[in-house]
């Protein structure tokens, strides 16, 4: 990878190297990034994986692209000889498949893209980035638990719609961790977070659900967005 990107973002331990890849100008993230330009992020994709980029429309293209040299960095600082791996296909289900022994995750926002990569140890994970301000519209009572929105109900608009958001981000993170094991749509109601202080840098929440799974998670706050990642097994 070239000087500059990616940007390697601090999460919590135990979730792995992350690593931020911006494919687009004008994509969150403006000041810690430097964009690599789109037709170079396709130029340094296994042949493979830009045989598959080229049947994708633009904007898809930039993203699946951003994310596959994400996890392919992330992959590389987890083991070195995963640096030039084959090419990463995706699962029956859109997950990224990893090398054996290992887990990993993507996530994109308009031209940026964020993923996770950590020895497996059992546990899978989840990525995701969104945006640190509140949702356009109030998506409270689809995402949040009544437990969950109690606990925010005391803040502000505007802290209030980014804990939202932050839950929101969490809770993606999940699904992408469980997903290779439940294989089902999980609704937003079947998985409970508490613990998280808002308005923090970083943090952890605690997740309770039915799933029959122990399921970790953790966030940070960096360049204007949240980055949650989560374990699952
Ligand atoms: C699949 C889903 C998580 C993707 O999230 P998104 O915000 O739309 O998009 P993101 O950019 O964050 O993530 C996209 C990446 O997720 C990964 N992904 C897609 N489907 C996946 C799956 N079933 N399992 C794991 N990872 C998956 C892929 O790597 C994809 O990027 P790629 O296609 O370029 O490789 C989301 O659309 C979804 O269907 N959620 C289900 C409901 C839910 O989240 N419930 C929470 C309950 S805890």
């Amino acid at each position: 990878m070239s000087p500059g990107w990616p940007v390697w973002i601090d999460l919590p331990d135990p979730f792995g190297w992350c690593a931020a890849i911006r494919v687009d100008p004008a994509a969150p993230a403006a000041d810690e990034l430097p964009a690599l330009e789109a037709g170079v992020a396709l130029g340094l994709l296994h042949p493979d994986e830009r045989a598959a980029a080229s049947g994708l429309g633009r904007e898809r293209r930039r993203d699946w692209s951003a994310g596959r040299l994400a996890l392919r960095a992330a992959l590389g600082r987890v083991d070195a000889s995963l640096a030039d791996h084959g090419p990463i296909s995706a699962d029956d289900r859109g997950a990224p498949r990893l090398p054996v022994g290992f887990a990993g995750s993507i996530s994109h926002k308009r031209g940026l893209a964020v993923a996770i990569a950590a020895v497996t140890e059992g546990w899978m994970l989840g990525v995701d980035v969104e945006l640190d301000a509140p949702p356009r519209v109030d998506v409270s009572r689809r995402v949040l638990t009544d437990a969950e929105r109690a606990v925010i109900a005391p803040l502000d608009d505007l802290a209030r719609g980014r804990a939202q958001m932050l839950r929101f981000a969490i809770k993606e993170a999940i699904y992408k961790a469980v997903d290779p094991r439940v294989r089902r749509y999980v609704g937003f109601q079947e998985v409970e977070l508490d613990g998280i202080e808002d308005g923090g840098a970083v943090g952890a929440a605690r997740v309770t659900s039915g799933l029959g799974m122990e399921i970790e998670a953790a966030w940070v706050r960096w360049a204007g967005m949240f980055i949650a990642a989560a374990r699952a097994r």
